[in-house]
């Protein structure tokens, strides 16, 4: 049943599968292995940035033996369609002290950087960890309004509109295992 939706949905309205699970899967696990090792001793605090990267989170996370603390921050980024406004709303006054802590920044997709760079220039402002990095699941290849990189990226893809695996058109598709390009 579920499959056959799936199906369904896939056909009319996906032109393509990028990521499929197990690619997923496979990738996750050597990021997980890269960030246990640079993270040894030390104290970190995971900020997840929802609702995309909640999946994402929830697969990392479990995939890295660390003592390590999580928090999650509701990122709003304006859309029109599938083009990014450039307006990043946050309310980052429920997060803990971090004064103290090595932060690693988790996000879906680097596409425009408007919303990893207000991240960055906030935390980097208020809350002044000992580092600061980014994890990114998806880094589109493209000129940034903003220049920002992260420092660990799950896979580097062309500049189309990819939706599931957290990630979401209007809110839809974020159920699916795998990630696909959404039909232009
Ligand atoms: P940025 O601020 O333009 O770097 O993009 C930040 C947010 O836009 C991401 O966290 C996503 O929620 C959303 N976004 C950007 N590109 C895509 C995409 O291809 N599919 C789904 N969401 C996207
Ligand atoms: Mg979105």
């Amino acid at each position: 049943m579920l499959l056959r939706l799936l199906d369904e949905l896939m056909e009319d309205e996906l032109e393509r599968i990028l990521f499929r699970e197990e690619q997923i899967s496979e990738r996750l696990d050597q990021l997980a292995a890269e960030i246990t090792a640079d993270y040894q001793g030390k104290d970190l605090t995971v900020i997840a940035v929802l609702n995309g990267s909640l999946i994402f989170m929830a697969d990392l996370l479990r995939r890295i033996p660390l003592p390590l603390q999580l928090d999650c921050l509701r990122v709003r980024s304006y859309y029109d369609g599938k083009v990014t406004t450039g307006k990043v709303a946050f309310d980052a006054s429920t997060l803990p002290d971090l004064r103290s802590r090595h932060v690693l920044l988790l996000d879906d997709i680097l596409d425009s950087g408007h919303t990893l760079a207000a991240l960055v220039d906030e935390f980097r402002a208020h809350f002044k960890p000992i580092s600061l990095k980014s994890c990114v699941l998806l880094r589109k290849n493209k000129a940034r309004a903003r220049p920002i990189e992260a420092d660990y990226v799950g896979f580097n893809i062309a500049d189309e509109f990819v939706v599931g695996y957290g990630l979401d058109y209007q809110e839809h598709y974020r159920n699916l295992a795998f990630i696909g390009v959404l039909k232009s």
